[in-house]
């Protein structure tokens, strides 16, 4: 079996199958019936070691969707409160024999370790700073269902990069299908080594916007930043926060984007976040079911006798 641990390693026509197979699932999510029973029988144990609203949800609902048994781990009501390591759990996962794993977790290569122990294919839900890589595709599907195409877009990454999972696995996603992406940001939050990833680096957020077609904004972490947050929320948004003004120097239809959960007033204003034609937040929710759904039947297909990836 194969897991998808991050964009790292998939191939640009891996990442272009996944987000056309993704393509029917949102046909069927705006139908009514929503139900597809090619997943009937098999078990996918969703595992969350780390709080989460849009993830944990929408892989439930994928799955369900799908006709699969869903269950929920919470980190915070498991045993791993008393102290059972995390290579104990997946091995105790595995034995109930779950057909796929989705995980989230705090420590970054978390996800790795574990796919290592267990029978099935594991997803990363997003492991600390590593990867979040079904979240690069269905940023991935919602740029391309707005723009018509990923390639020869200019797509402006803004905040946070250093300590965001997002940050990184849109870098690769949208590099290797060929768009030119920039990143904007405090100094202090912009990683080393950025030339390696092929992405554009502005710490001046008007230069950074300048014609972009796309704008992702990302949230400030706070839960990562183990001496506060420097400078202060109001600070940083006057000098990086996503204003209507500010939005202005990009291209006159550029989308906005942010993962969730935002900090309005912070790295996003509330009237940027909430445009109708403008944003595609809530398009990307959308989207994250059906990129979802498409993961879980390319990766099961396998265990249910039909060939998996392209
Ligand atoms: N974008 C995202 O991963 O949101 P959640 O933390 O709510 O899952």
């Amino acid at each position: 079996h194969r897991h998808l641990t991050g964009i790292a390693g998939l191939q640009p026509h891996e990442i272009a199958f996944l987000l056309d197979e993704a393509e029917q699932w949102v046909d069927l999510n705006r139908s009514a019936t929503k139900h597809d029973g090619r997943l009937a029988g098999l078990t996918v144990i969703n595992a969350f070691f780390e709080a989460s609203t849009r993830t944990l949800l929408s892989f439930e609902i994928a799955g369900k969707r799908l006709g699969a048994d869903t269950v929920a781990m919470h980190g915070s009501t498991s045993s791993v409160k008393k102290g059972e390591t995390l290579i104990d759990t997946a091995v105790t996962l595995n034995a109930m024999r779950a057909d796929a794993i989705v995980i989230r977790h705090a420590s970054s290569g978390a996800v790795g370790l574990i796919a290592d122990k267990v029978d099935c294919p594991v997803i990363n839900a997003g492991d600390g700073r590593h990867e979040h890589p079904t979240q690069a595709l269905l940023d991935a599907l919602t740029i391309r269902r707005r723009k018509g195409r990923v390639e020869g877009l200019t797509v402006a990454i803004c905040g946070d990069v250093l300590h965001s999972r997002v940050a990184r696995s849109n870098i690769l996603a949208l590099t290797s299908l060929a768009a030119r992406v920039r990143v904007v940001g405090p100094p202090t939050l912009l990683p080393p080594a950025l030339d390696r990833m092929h992405v554009e680096a502005f710490t001046d957020m008007d230069r950074g916007l300048e014609g972009a077609d796309v704008v992702m904004m990302l949230r400030l972490q706070s839960e990562r930043m183990a001496g506060g947050l420097i400078p202060s929320p109001r600070e940083y948004h006057a000098l990086w926060g996503l204003t209507p003004e500010r939005l202005a120097r990009a291209a006159p239809d550029a989308l906005v984007m942010h993962p969730g959960p935002m900090n309005r007033g912070v790295e996003i204003a509330s009237s940027v976040a909430d445009d109708p034609t403008r944003s595609a937040i809530t398009e990307q929710v959308e989207m994250g079911v059906a990129v979802r759904m498409a993961c879980l039947d390319v990766l099961t297909r396998r265990r249910r006798g039909t060939p998996g990836w392209a």
